[in-house]
């Protein structure tokens, strides 16, 4: 009698179990407690989580914190997150980095998935990325393309640290697109509220502090102690933006106040500010909106391209014979007399090639941006949380043996034989530098026309080597420090000589 009670609710709970078998979570490894697996990240988050998911396959399972993580290494799991359940995984998790150094979630990149994002995302699409649009500004492009080899061709014969002259041409065209002028003073003589110098440094921290991994993020508990001191330093780089942003925006409502309601906007700017007066506006926009959606552009459209060119250039040094391989297109397609210009591209298909193999040796954005699941869904068999942060590691895709041929090594014409049709648009989920679906960058195009015209121009302009003669193509290092970009930790320096007729610099 007493036996049949006892087995009573083991029972129960026996057939409950049976109708609820436990969700089965991805693979990874057992948290501690408080940290979770925090102890596993080093210096170089994509590089750990790449050798953490040798151990536990393409999808798996972490925790930050106080918060589960899941991690796509592969591209079939990352073309589940963004294609397959683009819809549940388009969000972003809440950071102190969104709060403070981009206006309180204002902008596109740190938004939420919702009614604010897609009105200012479509005004990106429709009013800065559209053909015509990106066709208007063309002039503007190839103006400050020419003042880069023009400054570089002043520094014939010395070393030349190429990042600083890299972004300052694409600040000054994402300046000048976004902001109608480049608002920074570029030598002593000059007066504006801010220096090249400065501003780039404000930029560097600006993705800097965008990417760190900030524990009080993490351990929400933990957030009022800053152990890292990163909130402190996003504080004081706010002040820092809030006076630039204060700056430009005062110069464009004064400038606005002399025209008429309806005439057009010359830049952004002026187009936010008619925006956030227009009553119909599905979302109005606010001060913080202008300033978080301006930030954007000019953040997201400057180190990423800068960054990849920089890589560029680093793996054609380390094989000059790339080089070699480049220029006989040039001279073969444009010849000596001409500087490249943007309708030459096509016809360009090794420059293109180097491209494409930089970014999937070096994507910028080696865990694209991270996304956060809306609701609980279920991936591949596993059951994925609401709240749940996702990284699609295309560092580690980028380099999975099992589709791409011996991948550590740069080889630009595995883009010309084998992998012709690949593109990196987001069509193909083995080559994710600008993500995909949903959250895919919106100003993939702008990029790729800055990066190729300067990579061409950069080729067929100058004759590169080393700055010393005793230096080996094997000292140039390859290490990267990471952030929500990851650049080379060393920057390249390099020297040029003219290579096309002097008349023409
Ligand atoms: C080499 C050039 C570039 C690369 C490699 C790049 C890469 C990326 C990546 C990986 C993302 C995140 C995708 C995701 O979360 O799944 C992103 C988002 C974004 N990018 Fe780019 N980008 C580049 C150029 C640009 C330019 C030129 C602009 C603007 C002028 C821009 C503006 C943005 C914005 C606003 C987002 C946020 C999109 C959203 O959250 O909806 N990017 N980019």
């Amino acid at each position: 009698m007493a036996a049949s009670y006892s087995s009573l609710p083991k029972k129960k709970l026996t057939s409950w179990r049976q109708r609820h078998p436990p969700l089965q979570l991805p693979p990874g490894p057992k948290p501690w407690p408080v940290i979770g697996n925090l102890n596993l990240i080093g210096p170089l988050p994509h590089q750990s989580l790449h050798k953490l998911a040798q151990k536990y396959g393409p999808i798996m399972q972490l925790t930050f914190g106080s918060f589960p993580v899941v991690v796509a290494s592969s591209a079939e799991m990352a073309k589940q997150f963004l294609k397959t359940h683009d819809h549940v995984f388009a969000s972003r998790p809440q950071t102190a980095t969104g709060k403070y150094i981009t206006y309180n979630y204002r902008n596109i990149t740190w938004a939420p998935y919702g009614p604010y994002w897609r009105q200012g995302r479509k005004i990106f699409l429709s009013e800065l990325f559209s053909s015509k649009r990106l066709e208007s500004y063309k002039y503007i492009r190839v103006e400050e393309l020419r003042s880069f080899v023009s400054r570089l061709y002043a520094l014939s014969g010395k070393p030349v640290m190429l990042k600083e002259h890299l972004s300052r041409v694409t600040l000054s065209i994402m300046s000048r697109i976004v902001l109608g002028k480049k608002y920074f003073s570029e030598s002593e003589f000059e007066t504006a509220v801010v220096t090249l110098e400065e501003f780039q440094q404000m930029l560097d921290k600006l993705f800097l502090l965008n990417g760190v991994l900030n524990i009080g993020d993490w351990i929400p508990w933990l957030n009022f102690m800053d152990l890292q001191g990163y909130v402190k330093r996003m504080k004081a780089l706010k002040k820092k933006l809030d006076r630039f942003h204060d700056h430009v925006f005062d110069e464009h409502k004064s400038k606005m106040k002399g025209l008429m309601e309806d005439s057009m906007p010359k830049d952004m700017v002026d187009l936010l500010l008619q925006l956030a007066d227009h009553p119909n506006l599905e979302v109005k926009l606010n001060y913080d909106s202008v300033n978080g959606l301006t930030q954007d552009l000019i953040a997201g459209g400057t180190d990423t391209s800068a960054t990849t060119v920089e890589w560029a250039m680093s793996e054609l040094m380390k094989q000059p014979h790339l080089i070699e391989k480049a220029t006989e297109e040039l001279d073969r397609v444009i010849g000596r007399e001409r500087w490249v210009e943007e309708k030459d591209i096509p016809q360009l298909p090794y420059i293109d090639a180097i491209m494409k193999e930089t970014m999937r040796k070096h994507p910028v954005a080696v865990l694209l941006a991270p996304h956060l699941a809306q609701e609980d869904c279920n991936v591949a068999g596993y059951h994925i949380r609401k709240g749940t942060r996702v990284f699609i590691n295309s560092w580690s895709i980028s380099r999975d043996s099992s589709f791409w041929d011996e991948p550590e090594e740069f080889r630009p014409e595995r883009f010309l034989q084998g992998k012709v049709d690949m593109d990196v648009k987001g069509q193909n989920f083995e080559l994710l530098p600008f993500g995909s679906g949903r959250r895919m960058c919106p100003g993939y195009s702008l990029g790729l026309k800055m990066i190729r015209s300067s990579l061409a121009n950069m080729l067929h302009g100058f004759h590169w080597k080393l700055p010393e003669d005793h230096m080996k193509v094997e000292d140039i290092s390859m290490e990267e420090v990471y952030g929500l970009t990851t650049p080379r930790k060393y920057p390249l320096v390099a020297i040029m000589e003219p290579r096309l007729p002097l008349h023409l610099y």
